[in-house]
């Protein structure tokens, strides 16, 4: 199973895709990561040989061409999935037409609270008691596409944007892992807004649907 990686930053997830990979407990291969700008992601790739390019939306007159630069490099790999793995660029009607429902994203919030960027501070500002994370596949409206699955933790009175960010990210790691393994596997349907993972348990936290590889 082919995937490609967009990213624009550190890379962690990325690096859970990897040694997920490299373990053989996800069984995938990442055909090409892509990166809006330099990025420590990029050099990751560098370390585990992956194939790598940087496309910046600043080469380009228009949002439109740059989205149609992306579209025509993913076509070339033949890739099945696409994944957004902090990845800080919205993608539009180009993009989406080429991947609708080919194309995941994780973020850092249970939505459709906080979407956008920095959604652990907006909770902690917010006042929220429990927050997490989501995989959702993309649509229009950033971060607010059908959720595969979501994850919780507890914010407590001692949180700063750091400690929860990162207590967010190690389920993040795990809930992007296992959507992957339930796409690729031929899990996952889509109805409207509702995806349903078939074989599946429902009902439990942090994890719904439970994890089960990761
Ligand atoms: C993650 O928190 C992700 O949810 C958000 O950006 C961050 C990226 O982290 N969209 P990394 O680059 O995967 O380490």
């Amino acid at each position: 199973m082919t995937i490609a990686v967009l990213v624009s930053g550190r890379g962690s997830n990325l690096q859970a895709i990897i040694d997920a990979i490299e373990s053989k407990k996800l069984k995938a291969k990442i055909e090409i990561v892509i990166s809006d700008r330099e990025a420590p992601a990029i050099d990751r790739c560098k370390r585990h040989n992956i194939k790598n390019l940087i496309i910046k939306p600043s080469d380009f007159n228009s949002r439109e061409d740059y989205e149609e630069a992306l579209v025509e490099t993913l076509s070339g790999e033949k890739i099945q999935l696409v994944v957004l793995a902090g990845f800080m660029r919205v993608l539009g009607e180009r993009f989406l037409k080429a991947f609708s429902l080919k194309a995941i994203n994780i973020h850092p919030a249970i939505t459709p609270a906080f979407p956008g960027i920095r959604a652990q501070k907006k909770a902690l500002e917010f006042g929220a008691l429990i927050t997490g994370c989501s995989v959702h596949f993309i649509q229009k409206e950033v971060d607010m596409g059908p959720v595969i699955i979501q994850a919780c933790v507890a914010i407590e009175p001692q949180d700063s944007e750091e400690s929860l960010s990162q207590k967010i990210l190690n389920l993040e790691h795990r809930c992007l892992l296992q959507a992957i393994s339930w796409i690729l596997a031929g899990r996952v349907e889509i109805e409207g807004r509702k995806v349903l993972v078939k074989g599946a348990k429902y009902g439990t936290l942090p994890f719904n649907p439970a994890l089960e590889e990761f």
